[in-house]
């Protein structure tokens, strides 16, 4: 990825050159409304992205959050994203069990491809003009994941190696990532939660130093950005949510029960390197 993508003025140039037109009109057959009534359009999302650096407030349709769930029950996930080492995730007591650090995550790698559900997701007109529309260029997928995040005692180390400290992802100039939690979460159920506005407005050293934010201590970050503006977002199987990785931003550590989130990611240009 390119140096210069940290710099706020950089990232908003590359999106401005583009020239992206939403359709007119736009099935959304995988998405619906959180509580009911209508979707919000791309261009309202996009907007509400624009201002706030994420946008909470759409949710799977039923069938798609049962198929992703049925998935999750009956392939194999993988201890703390280890190829070497998949299990059930009904067998997850007996795999903490047999291993000898704690089981911070248990990921499909890149089986959830073959799930028919998750490809109606990858390919959803509603979601891809959100995206589209958000960084103004036909978004390009670039990768996603399926993990359950499993309630243990985190070191400072793991918690930065598993994205659980305030930290911004830099895959592309500009990217969007949708999350939608497939089991209830609250606060135990390690929510995510994002520091508002940081994508735009952000010290230089802060910027310059571009991924190395997630070193700086969380205390440090919320002093500086400011507490009022954490979202905590928590809500029941199905809930959605799309976000500029760029925004400060963490998965809280789960310390009651575990939490599986499906993730995915569009970007301008397709990149290799992926950080969650
Ligand atoms: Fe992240």
């Amino acid at each position: 990825m390119s140096w210069l993508a940290r710099f706020i003025v950089v990232r908003e140039w590359v999106a401005n050159r583009g020239s992206y037109r939403a359709p007119a009109a736009i099935d959304a057959a995988a998405i619906q409304a959180a509580e009911g009534g209508a979707l919000e359009s791309p261009t309202q999302v996009a907007e509400i992205m624009q201002s706030q650096g994420y946008y909470v407030g759409f949710a799977l349709q039923n069938c798609i959050l049962q198929d992703l769930l049925t998935f999750a029950e009956t392939m194999p996930c993988y201890t703390n994203r280890n190829p070497a080492l998949p299990f059930f995730i009904k067998h997850r007591e007996q795999c903490e069990q047999k291993l000898d650090a704690p089981l911070l995550v248990a990921s499909y790698l890149d089986s959830h491809e073959a799930c028919n559900a998750y490809q109606r997701l990858k390919t959803d007109p509603y979601l891809l003009a959100v995206a589209s529309q958000y960084l103004n260029h036909p978004a390009v997928y670039l990768r996603g994941e399926l993990a359950w995040g499993i309630p243990a005692p985190n070191t400072l180390t793991e918690k930065i190696n598993m994205a659980r400290v305030y930290h911004c992802d830099i895959n592309d100039f500009k990217t969007v990532k949708f999350f939608f939690y497939l089991t209830d979460v609250g606060e135990g159920e390690g929510p995510h939660a994002y520091i508002r506005g940081t994508h735009r407005h952000r010290q230089l050293g802060h910027q310059w130093i571009g991924q190395g934010c997630a070193a700086i201590d969380d205390e440090v970050l919320l002093e500086t950005y400011g507490r009022d503006r954490v979202h905590v977002v928590t809500g029941p199987a199905g809930l959605g949510f799309a976000g500029d990785p760029y925004c400060l931003h963490k998965g809280s550590v789960p310390y009651q029960k575990p939490r599986l989130l499906l993730q995915l990611e569009f970007g301008i240009y397709p990149y290799r390197i992926w950080y969650f």
